[in-house]
């Protein structure tokens, strides 16, 4: 049913009327089929146009993500990356962490690329929910396999976050800052994120799935879901980013700042990461996952992107993973 679905909103695409009869004449099923994937349409957020009872047409389509179109303008060989597209799952993440083992996907020579037009159970950090809608944002995940072992790869995700301002500033997206340890944020508004989950392999060999979400072009539906202050490139700027575009991009930045994330480490991006900090020198709270909350001033962080801390007690390193953030009360 998912398949048929995701058949008729391809076809709709085009934003002309549809009727349900030249839809199954297209799609080569049965009426009655039409008619029932269409009643479930709406439950992806999509609400089509009825047009004398039996013609359809899906004003606002979404722009499908496309491998070619992604690769295309990554301007690196595109045997670099193997990109497989969902029309539907659960969690990208889980998608390439269950499937290490599968040579296709884990193991190959190049770099496993897993991403979807909606996840029904998008995961964020500490446990949260991750929310989209079909089409609305880019989320995806990329396997990286580091000749080194996990506990070298302090700071992965604060690169990754360095990764994502590089392009957003690429595409004239200025102004986006990160919040410790890796949100992107507009004017306090959250953009996008990254989960990174790691696995040991063997011994000095791991395997990091780096999971991104960039919002592009939230429902307000979508929106009410989340409990954080969101935004989306689309209220940034007012146009529609091109998310091939914008991942093919992205796809060539992260290839190359996780090379030399493992050949220098986190201290080589130390500075930079700075400089994108939207909460550097700020009074804040801190808040651990024991619930305990922790007042003071950032300053910096380490070669480790442990966050540095100036409390009534002295100053404090925090690691990445362990604490949550949250600007302090007027
Ligand atoms: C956060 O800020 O809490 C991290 C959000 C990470 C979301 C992305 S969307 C693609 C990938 N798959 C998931 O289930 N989560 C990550």
């Amino acid at each position: 049913m998912n398949q048929l679905i995701f058949s008729i909103l391809r076809l709709l695409s085009d934003g002309k009327f549809y009727s349900d009869v030249s839809i199954a004449e297209q799609l080569q099923c049965s009426h009655a089929e039409v008619l029932n994937a269409i009643k479930q349409i709406d439950n992806y957020g999509v609400n089509l146009t009825k047009h004398c009872e039996r013609n359809y047409r899906w004003e606002t389509p979404i722009q499908w993500l496309n491998s070619d179109s992604i690769l295309s303008s990554t301007c690196i060989n595109s045997n670099f990356f193997n990109i497989k597209i969902f029309d539907l799952i659960d969690s990208t993440n889980n998608f390439l962490l269950n499937n290490l083992e599968n040579r296709q996907i884990g193991r190959c020579d190049c770099i496993p690329v897993v991403a979807a037009e909606l996840q029904t159970n998008g995961r964020g950090r500490i446990g949260r929910n991750w929310y989209s809608g079909l089409g609305d944002s880019l989320t995806f995940s990329l396997g990286w396999r580091f000749e080194q072992s996990i506990s070298s790869l302090s700071g992965l995700s604060l690169t990754v976050g360095i990764a994502i301002i590089r392009v957003l500033n690429s595409f004239s997206i200025q102004n986006v800052s990160l919040k410790w340890p890796n949100d992107i944020l507009f004017d306090h508004y959250k953009l996008a994120g990254v989960l990174i989950e790691l696995r040991r392999e063997i011994r000095d060999v791991s395997y990091a799935v780096i999971g991104i979400g960039i919002n592009f072009n939230l429902s307000e539906k979508v929106k009410s879901a989340i409990t954080q202050q969101v935004t989306d490139l689309f209220a940034i700027t007012g146009k529609y980013i091109d998310r091939n575009l914008l991942f093919g991009a992205l796809l060539s930045e992260l290839r190359s700042i996780l090379m030399s994330f493992e050949k220098y480490g986190f201290a080589h991006f130390k500075k930079e990461w700075i400089s994108y900090h939207g909460y550097e020198g700020k009074n804040i709270y801190l808040t651990l996952p024991n619930n305990l909350v922790i007042e003071g001033i950032i300053d910096g962080i380490n070669n480790d992107g442990a966050l540095s801390l100036k409390t009534s007690t002295g100053r404090n390193f925090y690691n990445v993973g362990d604490v949550s953030i949250r600007t302090k009360q007027p």
